[in-house]
Parts: C-alpha cells; structure tokens; sequence
C-alpha cells in the first residue's frame, strides 16, 4: 500500500537562486533533458557526442580533439584529471586562495600526489611571481589552480601562468567550475594543458556534468598510463610505459577511447546530462562566448551598484573580482540567518552564506548563467533592501533598485 506521501507528485517551490550556485537552469536546457533516451552507439547518439566535443571547443575557446564530459558533478572532473596526469609520488603546486585551492589538495593527496602548496589570504589572488617563484622551488610535474573560487568570489588572472609552466616543462590544470563563461578564459591562448569545468554557475545547467579539456601534450602524457580493463580489452590494445592510473571511471585514456573513434565500451553515457551540457553550450554559443562574458560582467556590476547603493560594504579586492559572485558584509547588529530565510520564504529568492574564515560574516550573492538578467538583479536588491529594514537595519531605504536601474541606463 502507498501512503500519501509516496504518491505526491515531486513539486518544488517557485524558487530565484541568486547565491554562488546552484543557479536557476535555463528552460531551454530543462526541455533538451527530457528528451527521449537512444542507444548508447546509435549513430545518432555518436553524432551527438561529437557535436558536444565541437561545441565545448567554441566554450573553451581551444583546438583540443580531447574535449569530452565526465558523467558526475564538477569534482568528477577535477578528479579525472588529477588522477589521470599525477602518478602516485608525483609533485604537485597548489596555489590556494580559497575553499577550492584546498580542494584541489585534498584530492590530488587522496591520489597519493606530494603535495606542496602556497597561500594568500581569502579575498587576495597571487601574482605570476609568486607562482613562478613556487615553481622553481618545488619543481613540481603539476601546476593546479582555481580560476574563480565562488568561496571568495576572486578571479584569479591566469594569463601569464601558462607560459611560465611552459618554461619550466609543468602540466597546468586549472578548476574553471565557477568562471566560465562568466569570465574570460581562452584555453589554448592561454596555453592550459587541462581544464574542467561544471554547468551549474554561468553555462545555466544542473550539476551533474563535468566538461574538460586536453592539451595534446597532455593527452599524451595519459596514453603512456594506459590500461584497459579486462573483458573489452582487444590483442590491439597494449599497456602504457607509465605506471597505469588508479581509478577505473575517472581513466581519461579509457575515457578517450570511449569519446574517440574506437567508442570503447568504458561507462554507460548519462544520456539526458549529455543532452543537457550540449544544450547549455549551444545556448552560449548562439549568444557568442565574448557576449556571455560581457552580459555576467554588466548584471554583476549593476549588483554592486545596488548593494552599495544599499550602504552595504562589499569583500575582497574588487579589481580581482569574479563577474558572476559578489561577497557582501553582513551588516553589524542584524540577524544573518532572519534576512536570508526572509528572503527565501518571503519573496522565493535564495542568496549564500559562507565557508571557512568566512563564515557569518559574508553573504555571497550571485548573477549567473540564465539568472544574469536585469529582472532577477533587481528583484533580488529589491527583497534584500525590504528584508533588512525589516530586520531592523537603518541604512539607506529603497535605494538598491534604483542605483542599478540607473546603472542600466
Ligand atoms: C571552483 C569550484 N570548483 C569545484 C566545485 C565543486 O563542484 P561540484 O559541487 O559540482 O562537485 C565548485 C562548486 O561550487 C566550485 O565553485
């Protein structure tokens, strides 16, 4: 027998995600998940698979034939890579300016990498000198890095970074999970031999889905690990030079076999993901990447107007700041959780906390992927101007919306 619970249709609340995300999903990308499952090695579904590739290449603005999903959230990916470049014993420089710096350390540790890093204090990015200087001092095989840390909300330039790790023959991986799309981010021009990414911030998806890219060097230095398991193995496949990589689901060389012309029988693809990370890309490509950009960075800074406007102090170093998260300081004397879930259950809108040194003392608000609109920053300083004189806050009244709407003029 059913109880009434186990009979209710699943009805989530209207809700507006205006925190670091998870953000809204496009309605587009909603409709391309419900799509209708086909065989995994129907020529349409490989036809799909390498639209996906073609269009994550105009995401990451790069060449690299190795340019494929993991099947799992945004750490998937992060953990495909590691894993699959660092050999246990293998040095690695982490640069930490944030929750996912840590990250970063925590997974390349867990696959047995030595670990070495540098710091800079929450809200700071580091300079091409310190990484350089990081670099001669621990010779590291890998460099790993954040692009935008949402812990933060700092963008850390990265220009310069590549060519350094070219000079000094190191693998650069960079976590772009919070920034891209949002933020610039030129793959090949900026010389990264790995990237990986996730749709839930500015490509507007749900997670689930972890895009990434390959330098040919580094597609190569994968191949020498190779292994492939048995029962689909074939007399033509042999084993790599280098010790083989110690997880079967993130192995990016079985993963290239399966995403390449062999379509090696790896994992079983997520179909509706697959649909749903090839419809956020195609969303940013009609709009063109430069535009997607340039949208984040115009509704990110009408935020700010706001919120200044508000008599609220903003976080961190804000010429490092990423176009897409906005670090505010919870105002002395008022009751953070009161606002926020005022907010929540008043008006439907969500807006973050914080993590770590952070923690009670920043709101971290976010205009991101289909909610980097004028609507959604608007109604979002309206709210919050009303829910914090409601919680007894005597700065500026009524003034939020109307500084951003004078932005948009
Ligand atoms: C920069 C960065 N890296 C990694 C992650 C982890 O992503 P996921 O929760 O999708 O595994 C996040 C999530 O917010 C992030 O912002």
């Amino acid at each position: 027998m059913f109880n009434n619970t186990q009979v209710q249709t699943l009805n989530p609340p209207q809700r507006l995600l205006m925190g670091p995300g998870p953000i809204n999903a496009d309605p587009r990308v909603l409709r391309a998940m419900s799509a209708q499952l086909i065989g995994q090695y129907d020529p349409v579904m490989t036809g799909f698979m390498n639209e996906t590739m073609a269009r994550y290449r105009e995401i990451f603005k790069t060449k690299n034939e190795w340019t494929m999903l993991i099947d799992g959230t945004s750490r998937a990916g992060i953990e495909a890579v590691l894993c699959s470049i660092l050999r246990p014993g293998d040095k690695v420089l982490v640069p930490i300016m944030g929750r996912f710096g840590h990250l970063l350390a925590e997974i390349a540790e867990r696959v047995g990498a030595k670990v070495h890093t540098i710091e800079v204090p929450w809200g700071e990015v580091f300079t091409p000198e310190q990484i350089e200087k990081a670099i001669v001092d621990v010779k590291p095989h890998v460099l790993a890095m954040v692009q935008g840390d949402t812990s933060t909300t700092m963008n850390q330039p990265l220009e310069h970074i590549g060519d350094i790790c070219q000079k000094h023959d190191v693998l650069f991986y960079c976590d772009a999970t919070a920034s891209i799309v949002g933020n610039e981010l030129p793959a090949d021009e900026w010389k990264l031999d790995a990237l990986s990414v996730g749709l839930q911030k500015c490509l507007g998806g749900p997670s689930g889905s972890a895009p990434l890219t390959l330098s040919d060097k580094c597609a190569d230095w994968i191949q020498k690990r190779k292994k492939v398991e048995a029962g689909i193995r074939t007399a033509e496949h042999t084993d790599g030079t280098e010790p083989f990589v110690r997880s079967n689901y993130f192995d990016l060389g079985m993963i290239m076999n399966y995403w390449g012309e062999e379509r090696l029988n790896h994992h079983t693809e997520a179909t509706s993901m697959l649909y749903c990370a090839s419809e956020c890309a195609r969303i940013v490509i009609e709009e063109g990447v430069d535009n997607c950009v340039a949208r984040h960075k115009l509704h990110g800074d009408a935020m700010l107007t706001g919120i200044q406007a508000l008599g609220l102090n903003v976080f961190g170093d804000l010429t490092h700041k990423m176009n897409n998260v906005l670090g505010v300081y919870i105002p002395e004397g008022i009751n953070a959780d009161h606002v926020r879930g005022q907010m929540l259950t008043d008006f439907g809108i969500e807006i973050g906390t914080s993590f770590g040194p952070l923690h009670g003392k920043i709101w971290r608000i976010g205009t991101m992927g289909y909610n980097a609109r004028k609507d959604a920053v608007l109604q979002t300083l309206a709210s919050l101007d009303a829910c914090l004189h409601a919680n007894g806050y005597k700065g500026p009244k009524g003034e939020a919306a109307i500084a951003a709407l004078a932005h948009y003029k």
